[in-house]
């Protein structure tokens, strides 16, 4: 059941995604109320044809030729716009008859078009947190065109819409703790890839679910927090709370705390951020609401830091300043994949990142507002520094 109300027009980018298909459940639940412009994804073909013969949206784009000659291939009579690569998704993310556009990217690839859309005028509706840790201080001017989804950010966004910015005294970010939470340290260097995209109450993308397993996505969420709600690191403070029930808390100076509260379904901060300032039913009613009296023991503790140092290096990275977030970022990219192709162990994505880290600040290239071609130069370049510091540490092949 939707709410009268205009018709908003979008642009979904990483249509194929986890985001991606969520956003575009919300879409199929309130047809009347959304109208689909464009539509991105980088090579899952079949399944943005499948999207375009659905949606039926102007213009679409894919990341390489070979992947929309595929896309020709399957939908010959498709009559839209067809985009290839970064300038492609420049041009849907301005797309003209677009009102809203919705970034579901994973990595910093939404940086680019995420500055487009704002300097457009666009309304950005996103999860991309990798844009706002490499390059948090060149979106921060448009931050009254942002509205976050991350559920964390949706919910701090909720909290702090009746408070005046000055009135904060912490943000409180909360974390599940993911799938190692309370495995014995010592059995960590042979957890497997497996075992890590198991995440406890949310099914995600495999980037974000070993971010979680790392602490790493709270580390980067800490970063975003930063830019979004302009609070500095000692003002951000992450508790682990395995439940997942409260996405995020902020905390007032005279002591009041004020929560979000639901059960963990991204479609609720999704549909939140497409339906800003108003509110609609959710998609499924029957597993939206939560029951307080049947949630059972919410329970919070502080992260273990010992088992979990990618959350420090966030918290420095952050300290030191952009270039530093941007080198992490890039890094982090590039080592959970080599994890995600069983290349690496788990235990050595922190060193890497540490490394890499390092290396930055050593450099003397520490740079608080890089621009956009720095932030890529930095982005190469820590990507160059960790591949090579892989080459030490990689399984042999057999074991891969
Ligand atoms: N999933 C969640 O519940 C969740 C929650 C909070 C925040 N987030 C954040 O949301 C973002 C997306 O996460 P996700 O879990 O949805 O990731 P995902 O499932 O891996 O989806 C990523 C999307 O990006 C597209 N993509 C990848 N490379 C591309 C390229 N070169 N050009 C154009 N598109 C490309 C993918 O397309 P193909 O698959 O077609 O290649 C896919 O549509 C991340 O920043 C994540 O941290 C996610």
């Amino acid at each position: 059941m939707s709410l009268p109300g205009p018709e908003t027009s979008l642009v979904l980018l990483g249509a194929t995604g986890s985001i991606g298909t969520q956003t575009l459940d919300v879409v199929r639940h309130h047809p009347e109320r959304f109208r689909l412009v464009g539509l991105a994804a980088g090579t899952q073909v079949e399944r943005l044809a499948a999207q375009v013969q659905e949606f039926q949206p102007e213009a679409v784009c894919l990341a390489t030729p070979a992947a929309m000659a595929e896309f020709r291939r399957l939908l010959p009579d498709y009559t839209g716009v067809c985009l290839v690569g970064e300038s492609g998704l420049d041009t849907l993310a301005t797309w003209p008859s677009a009102q809203k556009v919705v970034f579901g990217l994973v990595g910093m690839r939404g940086l680019r078009p995420t500055l487009a859309a704002l300097q457009a005028g666009k309304t950005v509706l996103t999860a991309n947190k990798e844009t706002f840790v490499t390059g948090g201080h060149l979106v921060a001017p448009y931050l009254d065109q942002i509205v976050p989804f991350d559920s964390e950010h949706s919910a701090i966004f909720q909290c702090l819409k009746a408070e005046p910015g000055h009135a904060v005294r912490r943000i409180l970010l909360t974390a599940s703790g993911g799938p190692f939470r309370t495995t014995p340290v010592e059995r960590l260097p042979d957890v497997t890839r497996a075992q890590a995209l198991v995440h406890p109450n949310w099914v995600m993308g495999a980037k974000v679910t070993i971010d979680s397993a790392t602490l790493m996505n709270k580390g980067l969420e800490v970063i975003e927090a930063h830019w979004l709600f302009s609070q500095p690191a000692e003002r951000i403070e992450v508790v682990i709370h395995p439940q997942s029930i409260i996405h995020s808390a902020v905390e007032f100076i005279d002591g009041a705390v004020l929560a979000q509260l639901g059960v963990p379904d991204m479609r609720i901060p999704i549909q939140y951020a497409m339906t800003f300032p108003q509110r609609m039913p959710p998609c499924e009613p029957s597993r939206s609401f939560l029951e307080l009296a049947t949630a059972g023991s919410l329970t919070f503790e502080s992260p273990d830091e010992a088992r979990f140092p990618c959350l420090q290096l966030a918290y420095e990275a952050l300290r030191l300043g952009s270039s530093a977030c941007a080198v992490l970022n890039a890094a982090d990219e590039v080592v959970v994949q080599e994890f995600l192709n069983d290349a690496i162990s788990f235990i050595r994505i922190p060193t890497l990142l540490h490394d890499c880290l390092d290396a930055h600040r050593q450099s003397g290239a520490i740079n608080p507002t890089p621009t956009l071609q720095e932030i890529q130069e930095l982005d190469a370049w820590a990507r160059v520094f960790v591949s090579k510091r892989m080459e030490h540490c990689r399984f042999p092949v057999s074991r891969q």
